[in-house]
Parts: C-alpha cells; structure tokens; sequence
C-alpha cells in the first residue's frame, strides 16, 4: 500500500495562521516584528528564496526588509550592515542568505548577528542553547520545520529510532539535537558520506530523515516497511525533456520509496515550506521578548 502523503503545504499554512494571530496581538500591543533579509549578489535561486521569504512575512502582517546588496560588497561593508541591523529597534529578525561571494565570510557574518535576532538559528550561542535544551534559543528552521509536521501528523518518536542522513550545521546535527530533547525522546543515529553500511542503518529508522544533498539517494531497499520518511533534500536533475532542462528530485527515490514507507513527504511540497513558516515563528518569538 503506497504511504500516506505528508502535506507541508498545508501544515506550513497552519503555522502561518497561528504566527498571524501572534502577530496581530503583538500589533495591538504597538509592536510590529520585523524581519530583515540580506540579500549579496543575483543568485537566481536565492532571489527567489527571499522574494518568498518577505512576502510570506507581509501576509502574517509582519514588517519585512529586504536589503540588497551588490556581489562586490566587501565583507567589512556586509559587517557593518549586520551591525546597523542588530542596532535597529525596528527589526526583530536577520537573515543573511546564503551562500556568499567568496570574498565574505559565512562564519564571520554568522557570529556577528545578535543572538536574540538569530531567527534562522545559525550563530554558535543558538546552536549551543539548543543543544543543552535552552528553550531561550533559536532552533535552525528546516529541522525545526520536521518536528512541526512530525507533531501535526502525530508520528510517534518516543524511543523511535530516528536516523539522519547527513550532518550539516544546518539540517543534520540540529535535526539529531531536536530529536533527543526530553519530550520527544527518540534514540538517534547520524550516518554521512563516511558512514560504514549506512543502508543497514537506515533500514533500522522508524523515522528516517534525508539531509545529504544527493538527488534519490535513498532506495527503497533502505527503507523499513512503514516507516516515515522525510525528504529534506531538494536537488536538480538534468532532464531534457522539461521546460527548464532540469526537474526538481529529493533525497528520497520518492516513487519507489513511498511504496514501501508508511508516511512521506514529498519534494516539492514537503518540508520546503515550513522553513519559511518557521522563520516566521521564529520572528515572532524575537519580537515577542522585547514587546511591553
Ligand atoms: N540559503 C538557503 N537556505 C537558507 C536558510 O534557511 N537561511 C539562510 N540564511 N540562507 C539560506
């Protein structure tokens, strides 16, 4: 029997009504959140992230700032815009899209956001709190995103046995901390490009998290019967017969794979949208700390 479809469109909408809602009692308190995006140079994929990342935040009534910024900037020009935004009462959230020209650091910029406005959860003190289960942290919003449709499709992760393909700052190593947090209380195995018989793990989840940036890396075969797997991954695969030139694949061989699984996601349409629904939450919460 073919899995059942785990909806992020509609989970994401949901999340966006609930911020909404926050938002408006914030209003009504005199606080508007506003988010501040830093956009570096015309890449075609990330122009597209940040047009939806602020329009998604003007439809939750939120204040959204786009900053652009040529791919020459200089990363003493990129730090300093950081450091007007962390000094502006007005914004609430940074983003600093990634990935940058290669003459700015990511790290560096990354440290110099203000924590308490680290909405996508990447600065070292965030990633620290979450760790230790500081509940005062930002959480990465892809991951966070997961345990949001994992909640609202009740998939049980009590003693499960959760395994994360890969390890990245920004999906593997978070998704594993949010996992082992008391209350949700899953038992969790990282496994990467190192990993020794990594089906083998795999084959072991309950809850089987793809985060390795490989298009259709997991098979069917690497699947337990009725498992839920997640599909973090959003890759292009050449295919001269679209428009494009190129489809859209996940992590996951979606059409074998959902054959053998009991829930899936499915790219696009999966867990892609709860980042951005996430991010909003996030900048809610940033808001929220310092509303009278
Ligand atoms: N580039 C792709 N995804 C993201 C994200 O979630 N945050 C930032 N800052 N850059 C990205």
């Amino acid at each position: 029997m073919a899995a059942e479809l785990m909806d992020g469109v509609a989970v994401a909408r949901a999340v966006r009504e609930d911020v909404a809602r926050g938002v408006a009692d914030l209003v009504a308190r005199g606080v508007t959140p506003g988010l501040a995006v830093v956009l570096v140079g015309e890449d075609p994929a990330s122009t597209v992230y940040v047009r939806n990342k602020g329009k998604a935040c003007e439809e939750a009534g939120m204040r959204s700032v786009t900053i652009r910024m040529p791919a020459t900037t200089s990363q003493g020009e990129l730090l300093a815009q950081v450091d007007a935004l962390n000094a502006d009462p007005a914004i609430h959230g940074i983003l600093v899209q990634m990935p940058l020209p290669p003459q700015c650091s990511a790290d560096e910029v990354i440290r110099r956001i203000d924590p308490a406005k680290d909405v996508d959860g990447f600065h070292p003190v965030n990633a620290g709190r979450l760790l230790i289960g500081d509940p005062d942290g930002f959480a990465p919003c892809t991951p966070a995103g997961v345990m949001e449709l994992l909640r609202r499709y009740d998939v049980p992760t009590k003693g499960a046995e959760v395994v994360v393909i890969g390890r990245s700052n920004i999906v593997g190593k978070p998704m594993g901390a949010l996992m082992i947090q008391p209350g949700v209380d899953a038992t969790v195995t990282t496994c990467h490009s190192r990993t020794r018989d990594l089906a083998g793990h795999a084959r072991r989840a309950d809850i089987l998290v793809a985060a390795i940036g490989r298009a259709r890396f997991v098979t069917a075969d690497m699947v337990k019967p009725g498992a839920t797997v997640i599909d973090v991954g959003i890759n292009r695969v050449e295919e001269p017969r679209s428009k494009t030139g190129y489809v859209l694949a996940g992590d996951v061989d979606f059409a074998a794979v959902r054959e053998v699984a009991g829930r899936i996601t499915p790219v696009p349409g999966g867990v892609g949208p709860l980042t951005i629904a996430m991010l909003l939450k996030n900048t809610l919460r940033a808001a929220s700390r310092v509303a009278p």
